[in-house]
């Protein structure tokens, strides 16, 4: 980025590319590069630039997914960047420290475009909200992970085939991080931070270490969780981020690896959305000596809880096929016109054996309960994106701060890309 005045100011450029992914090559889309993007990064206060030229011949977006921010910045399907035109949306950087990221929302396109790899990470910068004690060295000991899976054809094509029973969309049978087949990482300190990114379109992944060490969860969608929680494996749906902080011993290699989500589906469900399958994602190799890191402090932020009896409005959101509350996108209809301000409960549900999930636009939530029962503590931090089993409602809480715009909608919907292309979408407007 560079900094013009009090601006920061980034330049992104789709384009087509072909991409070399370590021993197999196909024709991708790119963000300044053949495959994926770059970091962006920014401090909380710091009014953001950022020049997006489509150099496609097809009509894309760039959507800024988990980052609070006016709707017409959003990048959603109401902003289209038609081919040769540029969009530059600014707004204030105002939330918590978090690892967020973006995608491209063209109605309809949105499976193509991010799987053919135009995405990328928006590391969000908050003193007040971070912890020093953490890792954060940017490539040394705080690590972007962007796993996503990918089937490769001989005509150095993306695979896209479906399947008979694809319903979720194409499932690759190798998974590629940042964009590497069989990628290892040089470990130079004791503590490693890792930022995981689900960007796959529909495959969850339960991630964990060969050995089955535990590992510290210290953050997810939105930002840092108030304690680090010890655990040997996390589960992520598509579009959901995490923070881990694993611990080396000097020398030794270990294997971050994905192993069969248990989510809860049948079995066939799991077959066609790939929760079945097992993956090496990543290998850490440490050097012979590691540069000492402090010890994950026991305590990390302080997050305000947002409390139902304040709600203004509760609403409920039931996923089916590729409908919410039994519709579709529409892009000439708004589902909800939420008080700018106001405090909402949404009560999420699935109906259908499907994986589905839910995500929102502008906010970060909080769940205040999961079939009934108190969060897991994966699920007690600030989320944007989350996994909805079937007879198991998930409730959240948000508040709708700051931006109104009764002209422009934000969007909700299902992150199994597929399902919102086909219309497990639907619009609020905060007024
Ligand atoms: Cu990550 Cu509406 O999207
Ligand atoms: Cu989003
Ligand atoms: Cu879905």
């Amino acid at each position: 980025s560079t900094v013009d005045g009090n601006k920061r100011v980034f330049d992104l450029r789709a384009s087509k590319g072909k991409h070399d992914f370590g021993g197999e090559t196909a024709e991708t889309f790119g963000f300044n590069g053949d495959y994926l993007g770059p970091t962006l990064r920014a401090t909380r206060g710091e009014q953001v630039v950022v020049n997006v030229h489509n150099g496609l011949d097809e009509v894309t977006s760039a959507h800024w997914h988990g980052m609070h921010l006016p709707a017409n910045m959003d990048g959603g399907p109401h902003q289209p960047i038609g081919p040769g035109a540029t969009w530059s949306p600014t707004w204030t950087i105002n939330q918590p420290a978090a690892t967020l990221w973006y995608h491209p929302h063209p109605h309809g396109e949105t499976a193509d475009h991010v799987y053919k790899g135009l995405a990328g990470m928006f590391i969000v910068d908050d003193p007040g909200t971070d912890v020093a004690a953490l890792p954060r060295e940017y490539g040394v000991d705080d690590v972007p992970v962007i796993v996503q899976d990918k089937a490769f054809d001989d005509d150095e094509e993306l695979g896209s085939d479906t399947g008979m029973f694809g319903s979720g969309g194409v499932l690759g049978d190798k998974v590629v991080v940042n964009g590497a087949l069989g990628p290892y990482f040089d470990v130079t300190t004791e503590r490693v931070r890792l930022r995981l990114l689900n960007a796959s379109n529909v495959r969850p992944y339960h991630f964990g270490f060969s050995d089955g060490r535990p590992f510290a969860l210290v953050g997810t969608d939105g930002g840092l969780l108030d304690a680090p929680h010890e655990t040997t494996g996390v589960t992520m749906v598509a579009g959901e981020r995490i923070e881990i902080v694993v611990t080396m011993r000097p020398g030794e290699r270990v294997v971050l690896r994905s192993t069969p989500a248990q989510l809860g589906l049948d079995w066939f469900h799991r077959r066609i959305s790939g929760a079945n399958d097992s993956f090496d994602i990543m290998e850490l190799r440490a050097a012979r000596s590691l540069r000492p890191s402090p010890a994950v402090p026991a305590k990390l932020v302080d997050t305000p809880r947002l409390d139902p009896a304040q709600a203004r409005h509760t609403r409920e959101f039931s996923l089916s096929g590729t409908s919410i509350n039994g519709k579709k996108m529409d892009g000439s209809r708004i589902d909800a016109a939420v008080m700018k301000d106001s405090v909402e409960v949404w009560k999420l549900s699935a109906l259908d054996g499907e994986l589905h999930t839910f995500h929102v636009h502008d906010v970060q939530f909080q769940v205040l309960s999961v079939g009934g029962k108190a969060p897991p503590p994966h699920l007690r931090g600030w989320k944007d994106t989350v996994f909805l089993g079937q007879n198991k409602p998930v409730v959240v809480i948000a508040r709708f701060a700051d931006y109104a715009d009764p002209a422009t909608p934000y969007m909700f919907h299902c992150h199994v890309l597929r399902h919102e292309d086909q219309g497990m979408m639907g619009q609020f407007v905060v007024i």
